[in-house]
């Protein structure tokens, strides 16, 4: 794990990227509204009970069904889940996304999910961001997940596509640029229940969970 000067460094970083301002499109029906996301830097040292409260937020939301569905075992199947899905079951029309995680072994994720940033309309229509629609790889799998199993995996770079705590939060900003996953979980659209909070408060308590040095329950 990173040392807490060398994290502070690497926030400080993308803290120089994020002072010119980023802003992204919100897409709920007015596709020139937008949001500022900051990467706003903690004041001071940041305790390992701040840490863990940041965590309870972020678990929150990785948790909620925008974005387990998509973050699920080596079963390969999407997950239809949350209010608007009534029980918990997976992907209609037998879907499965193979061992590639797009559905290239059979139909491809993308015949439905199309690739678009524009506003998400119409309930119960295949929903689309601004990436090839995929499964997250089986590795970030969270589906079921309690909080301190979840916690360990998106801290350990062999299992989290190889990021430090600067590089969790540098793909949520990315994210927000290209309107990906992240940004479609919190906008949804389609009458979906959205993930719990904002985007810019997910963004206020990754940096606070890393530089308080990605304290897990339970520890
Ligand atoms: C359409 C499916 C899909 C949805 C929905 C989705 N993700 Fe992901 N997620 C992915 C894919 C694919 C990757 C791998 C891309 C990468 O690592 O850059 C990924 C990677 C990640 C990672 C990288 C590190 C790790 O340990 O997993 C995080 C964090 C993450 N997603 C958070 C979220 C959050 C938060 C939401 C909901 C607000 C969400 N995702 C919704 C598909 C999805
Ligand atoms: C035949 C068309 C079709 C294909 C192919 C397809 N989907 Fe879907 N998908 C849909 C539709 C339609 C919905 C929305 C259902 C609803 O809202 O009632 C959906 C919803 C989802 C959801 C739930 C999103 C949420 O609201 O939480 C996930 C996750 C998902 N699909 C993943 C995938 C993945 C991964 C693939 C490729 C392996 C895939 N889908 C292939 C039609 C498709």
């Amino acid at each position: 794990m990173m040392t807490r000067s060398r994290l502070a460094f690497a926030i400080a970083a993308i803290l120089g990227l994020a002072g010119a301002g980023l802003a992204y499109a919100h897409g709920d029906g007015d596709p020139s509204a937008a949001i500022d996301l900051v990467v706003n830097s903690p004041e001071g040292e940041v305790g390992e009970d701040e840490g863990l409260a940041a965590w309870e937020n972020i678990y929150a939301v990785v948790s909620h069904p925008r974005c387990s569905n998509c973050h699920v075992d080596d079963s390969n199947t999407p997950m239809w889940s949350g209010p608007s899905y009534g029980e918990a079951r997976p992907h209609g029309m037998n879907i499965n996304a193979g061992a590639s995680r797009i559905g290239a072994e059979s139909l491809p994720c993308g015949t439905c999910h199309i690739q678009s940033t524009a506003p998400n309309d119409h309930p119960h229509a295949a929903p689309h961001a601004g990436l090839t629609w995929m499964l997250a790889p089986v590795e970030f799998a969270w589906f079921g997940k309690d909080s301190a199993d979840v916690c360990r995996q998106i801290r350990d770079p062999e299992r989290n596509g190889g990021r430090d705590g600067a590089g969790l939060v540098e793909h949520i900003v990315h994210d927000a640029q290209i309107k990906a996953f992240i940004t479609w979980g919190f906008n949804p659209g389609g009458g979906r229940e959205p993930a719990p909070g904002t985007m810019q408060a997910h963004l206020d308590d990754m940096v606070m969970w890393t530089a308080a040095g990605m304290p897990c329950p339970g520890e």
